[in-house]
């Protein structure tokens, strides 16, 4: 059978990807960032999971304004890096896992969660860049990875309580696979930042760290969180959290945290990343 046994959260910050890319990680402005994810990396070496269910959100490059999917799944067998403006990332094609995409799709959907299923699609900084903090560069990723990939950059997108309610769907879907495998599921985006606007480069340190206290041991007082909360303490890309909602919402009710980092700023961008394993 199988099961997931951790979550992982990160943001995704796409400068991130550029420091990687261009060999900048050991700069003094880098440098505490990425010693940030030495644990993680540690950690999941001795942990690997076979598939990591990865949610993310696509930044109008596979997706734009003519189709807006709230919930996409990629269920096709590969997922290409995206060409962001300035060419793909170097990193490897992101391997998926087809069989068990199909069937997380069909009990979602069954579940009454419509999921949009999505055979091609490349994969931008927002899957990528989680992959590269953690695995870093090596020729091929480690294991396999499911995109799940939701709206947060087109009003409305979904609730926490939504997206928390699906990640509780998928943890269902996921013990009633045949298969043995261990996976992981990781929530990515946030913390707060805003990139436009008169408010332009917003960061709010207690807020981001309450949400990093209650995520793990009480997310339900967190789902209810509304939009305009995210918005107007978070930063208009701060919504983008409630991805973590996801991942969270496919773990069991009782959790350990195994790490946790916090680090202002990451290009405009407040970073938090945590790793909770199943109890
Ligand atoms: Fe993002």
């Amino acid at each position: 059978m199988a099961s997931i046994y951790a979550g992982l959260a990160t943001s995704h910050v796409p400068a991130i990807g550029a420091a990687i890319d261009n060999a900048r990680t050991h700069e003094p402005y880098w440098q505490p960032l990425f010693k940030g994810y030495e644990f993680a990396r540690q950690w999941i070496g001795e942990h690997m999971p076979d598939v990591i269910i990865l949610v993310y959100n696509d930044h109008a490059s596979a997706f734009s304004l003519e189709i807006i999917p709230t919930f996409a799944l990629g269920c096709a067998d590969e997922f290409a890096p995206a060409d962001e403006g300035w060419g793909p990332r170097p990193v490897p094609v992101v391997k998926g896992d087809a069989e068990l995409a199909a069937h997380i799709a069909q009990s979602v959907i069954l579940d009454e969660f419509d999921l949009t299923i999505v055979n091609r699609m490349d994969v931008d900084h927002g899957l990528t860049v989680p992959l590269s903090l953690v695995f870093g560069t090596p020729a091929a990723w480690p294991c396999r990875v499911i995109p799940l990939a939701v709206n947060v950059v087109q009003y409305p997108p979904p609730t926490g309580n939504r997206c928390f309610n699906l990640g509780r769907a998928i943890r269902k879907a996921v013990q009633s696979y045949a298969r043995d495998l261990k996976v992981m599921v990781w929530g990515t985006g946030g913390m707060s930042h805003q990139l436009q606007g008169p408010r332009a480069g917003l960061i709010n340190q207690p807020w981001d760290n309450s949400f990093l206290d209650r995520i793990g041991p009480d997310p339900r007082s967190l789902i209810k969180t509304s939009h305009l909360e995210y918005l107007r303490e978070a930063g208009s890309e701060g919504i983008e959290l409630v991805m973590w909602l996801i991942m969270r919402g496919a773990l069991n009710d009782d959790t350990r945290v195994l790490h946790r980092f916090y680090h202002v700023p990451a290009s405009n961008t407040a970073v938090g990343h945590l790793i909770l394993e199943n109890r």
